[in-house]
């Protein structure tokens, strides 16, 4: 037999099954005490009020056998007779010993008999007694009442009832609990099959969409319009694999544009090799010119793969531990990009203070620092300057890099910080940029726990600003 549900789940372990199950229990158990405790009480109520009316029925009728002076069947029938005793009930009045004097019963044969229920055996011992037993389709009440003369119990007044009606009356009630309790499971059956079948197919929807994202089907979406929890479930689930679209949509790209930047090079690399093969007799001066070129696609190719490592080892979460001194690592910056600086007639100015300590890897900083500032350089005119300036902020320092070079526009700028994006790729790859640069400012200032904006006029010039999270350790504390 198959016992799996949907997905190979075992339908035993289906949220389903356990509901269902627990409703049922629930009903069954408070079916089951409805069922048993009003039909007790009542039972009970009415055992007491029949108790109580033939427990005063038979003292009376002892008082009133009590006060005369005779104890024979005319005294017993004419005090009955203004005793309203139901007729329903049989009367028996013994003497002392248990021989029956009077009979209530028109064809009495029992008179003169000694009778020996217990109840009248109780009485003669002077006991009062009220018995009551139901054997499922009638009760019977028996009640015995001692007749006393100068402390002597000289008779006894028995009563006997064989009681329908109240059984009637229990049985009917105990129908109609019934009855209504099947209604109820009835009904409660139903709601918790229509409940759970609702459930089940809200949580199919839920599961074919994890189904779908994990097919790789990214474009799926549950699309569940409900406020509960599931729907809450299902919304969240679906920005989920919003942002799993995203994420694969720039993996795609990426790839795509990394074979690219790859390519490229290798292409020119060949396109070179083929002319020195292919050309007879050429000269030694043009190889060694085809070689210088074929020297500088690979130190591209280098700085491509330098660049997609280090981009790779800061998505992988490269911790960013320790502290270093941004003055410091501008000023090495500075030295090590004059001569560039130099051969495009910048002049780099930096107005620093003595030290600017932040928390993090010194190399990830130097990583940013030297590429705001190489690129500052690298997109000036001829004659211009780069000003790079540290401020204390609050609990972080402020490194701007503002240059007077050629700006960038505004639709531009959302996008500069995108991976192998460049807003003139001949400028940059003349001077050797591979648009890896400003991706790696971005990831080593979120690795740091800073970030990166950038303000620019078109022509005119742009300014970086840097935030770095600044050190406890202050300047005095650093030999
Ligand atoms: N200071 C700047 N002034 C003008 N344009 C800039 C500046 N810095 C970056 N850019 C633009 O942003 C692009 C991306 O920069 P980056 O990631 O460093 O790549 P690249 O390798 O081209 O320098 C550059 O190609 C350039 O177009
Ligand atoms: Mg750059």
């Amino acid at each position: 037999m198959d016992t799996r549900g949907h997905g190979g789940l075992k339908i035993t372990n289906s949220l389903r099954f356990k509901i269902f199950l627990g409703f049922t229990v629930l009903a069954a158990v408070l079916l089951l005490i409805l069922n048993i405790y009003p039909v007790r009480m009542m039972r009970r109520q009415l055992v007491e009020a029949k108790e109580s009316e033939m427990r005063s029925n038979v003292a009376a009728l002892s008082a009133a056998l009590e006060s005369s002076s005779l104890m024979d069947y005319d005294t017993a029938s004419s005090a009955i007779s203004i005793m309203d005793i139901g007729r329903d009930q049989r009367v028996l009045v013994t003497d002392g010993e248990g021989r029956v004097i009077y009979d209530n019963l028109k064809f009495s044969d029992v008179i003169g008999k000694t009778v020996l229920f217990p109840e009248v055996i109780e009485a003669l011992y002077g006991r009062d007694v009220f018995r009551s037993v139901y054997d499922g389709r009638a009760f019977s009440h028996r009640a015995t009442c001692a007749v006393m003369r100068d402390g002597l119990v000289v008779g006894s007044v028995y009563a006997y009832q064989y009681d329908l009606e109240s059984a009637r009356l229990l049985s009917g009630t105990k129908s109609n609990i019934a009855r209504i309790s099947f209604a109820v499971t009835a009904a409660t059956a139903l709601f918790v099959l229509v409940f759970t079948t609702s459930l089940r197919r809200r949580f199919d929807r839920v599961l074919e969409g994890v189904a779908q994202i994990r097919g790789g089907n990214y474009e799926y979406r549950i699309n569940m319009e409900s406020e509960d929890e599931l729907g809450v479930i299902a919304a969240e689930f679906d920005q989920m694999s919003d942002q799993l679209t995203k994420t694969e949509e720039t993996r795609r790209q990426f790839v795509s544009d990394a074979s690219h930047e790859l390519k490229t090079p290798l292409a020119s690399i060949k396109l070179l090799c083929d002319s020195i093969l292919q050309t007879e007799n050429i000269k030694v001066d043009d190889v060694r010119e085809f070689l210088g070129d074929i020297r500088d696609e690979i130190d591209r190719l280098t700085r491509i793969s330098e660049g997609l490592l280090y981009l790779s080892r800061l998505d992988s979460g490269e911790a960013s531990e320790g502290e270093c001194d941004l003055t410091q690592l501008v000023n090495r910056a500075a030295e090590l990009l004059k001569a560039y600086a130099d051969e495009f007639e910048v002049k780099i100015i930096s107005s620093l203070p003595p030290s600017a300590y932040i928390r993090g890897s010194s190399d990830m900083a130097y990583q940013a620092v030297f590429n705001l500032m190489q690129n500052a350089v690298k997109y000036n005119r001829k004659g211009g300057s780069v000003h790079v300036t540290l401020k204390e902020g609050e609990d972080r320092w402020l490194l701007h890099v503002a240059d007077t070079g050629i700006g960038i526009k505004e639709e531009e700028l959302g996008r500069i910080f995108d991976r192998f994006y460049r807003v003139d790729k001949m400028r940059s790859r003349e001077t050797g940029g591979t648009g890896l640069g400003l991706s790696i400012v971005g990831r080593c200032l979120d690795a740091l726990g800073g970030h990166v904006e950038v303000s620019s006029t078109y022509g005119e010039g742009s300014c970086f600003t840097a935030y770095f999270p600044m050190s406890e350790r202050k300047a005095g504390d650093i030999s």
